[in-house]
């Protein structure tokens, strides 16, 4: 990345900086997967760094493990983990119940476990990721490679009488072979275009045998925080039910990512 911050990198940056305000000493984390959640595993770097705060921290990815270490941070397993105290991540989409569509960057399954594995999950996003209605992003599902085909057809007619405006399902690729996660499974794209009810084709979907898990989390996700390209934040938290605007100054020599390594 570049010395120069886009008006997208500075929405990212400001909207993980806030999430920082809710980290405390002796806290366990769960840390995001994608671009805007690589921003706030870089801030927790710094915060170790120059505050001396002890964590300890549990990656939804390798990739995200592999930053964090880079930056300083104590990645242990789930298992060591046992539970966290919050989890920070980033969204394709999330509507304004905070349901989310979530695994474009192909981590949603540990991704809703390390969730779900905690007192809270906070989301972090620029505007763009808001909609009204779920399902304009591809719904992500992590299937089993044995049938994955036959997983794709039985999801397809599942569809059917569902309130959904495409029905569409992808093999996620990676070049000319399959996307294999990091649990070793292939991700079927789901183009639904319209997703009318996400609570009932999360359960449908989740009962089709080869489905492991899709990328909609419903009622895990209790605080969204929405940063934008002139330094304003957003911030709205179901459990105080509260909705703050903070304002944060970025400059450009900001780029914490300048001393990270490609
Ligand atoms: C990873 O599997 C996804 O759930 C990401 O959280 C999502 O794709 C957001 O990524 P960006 O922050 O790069 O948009």
């Amino acid at each position: 990345m570049g010395s120069e911050l886009t008006p997208i990198d500075k929405a990212k940056f400001v909207a993980a900086k806030q999430a920082t305000e809710y980290v405390e000493n002796g806290m366990k984390l769960g840390l995001g997967t994608g671009s805007t959640a690589a921003w706030f595993v870089t801030c927790l770097g710094e915060m170790v760094r120059d505050d001396g705060l002890k964590l300890t921290c549990v990656a939804t990815s390798d990739e995200t493990a592999s930053l964090a270490r880079q930056v300083g941070l104590k990645v242990v397993s789930l298992e060591e983990a046992r539970w966290l105290d919050l989890t920070v991540d980033g969204t394709d989409e999330f509507d304004e119940t905070l349901a989310l569509i979530k695994g474009g960057g192909g981590a949603l399954l540990r991704e809703k476990i390390v969730a779900t594995a905690s007192d809270r999950m906070m989301v972090i996003a620029d505007a763009s990721k808001r909609v009204a209605q779920l399902g304009a992003f591809p719904l992500p599902v992590e299937v089993v490679p044995f049938g994955a085909a036959i997983t794709g057809g039985l999801i397809q007619e599942m569809l059917i009488g569902m309130d959904v405006l495409g029905r569409e399902a992808v093999l996620r690729m990676e070049g000319d072979t399959p996307f294999v996660t990091d649990e070793g499974n292939y991700i079927l794209d789901l183009h639904l275009k319209h997703i009318g009810d996400p609570r009932r084709i999360s359960f449908m979907l989740n009962q089709i045998p080869g489905v492991i898990e899709n990328g909609l989390f419903i009622d895990i996700c209790d605080t969204v925080i929405v940063g934008h390209g002139d330094g304003k934040v957003t911030v709205r938290d179901f459990t105080n039910n509260s909705a703050e605007i903070h304002h944060y100054d970025v400059r450009d020599d900001d780029n914490i990512f300048m001393d990270i390594e490609d």
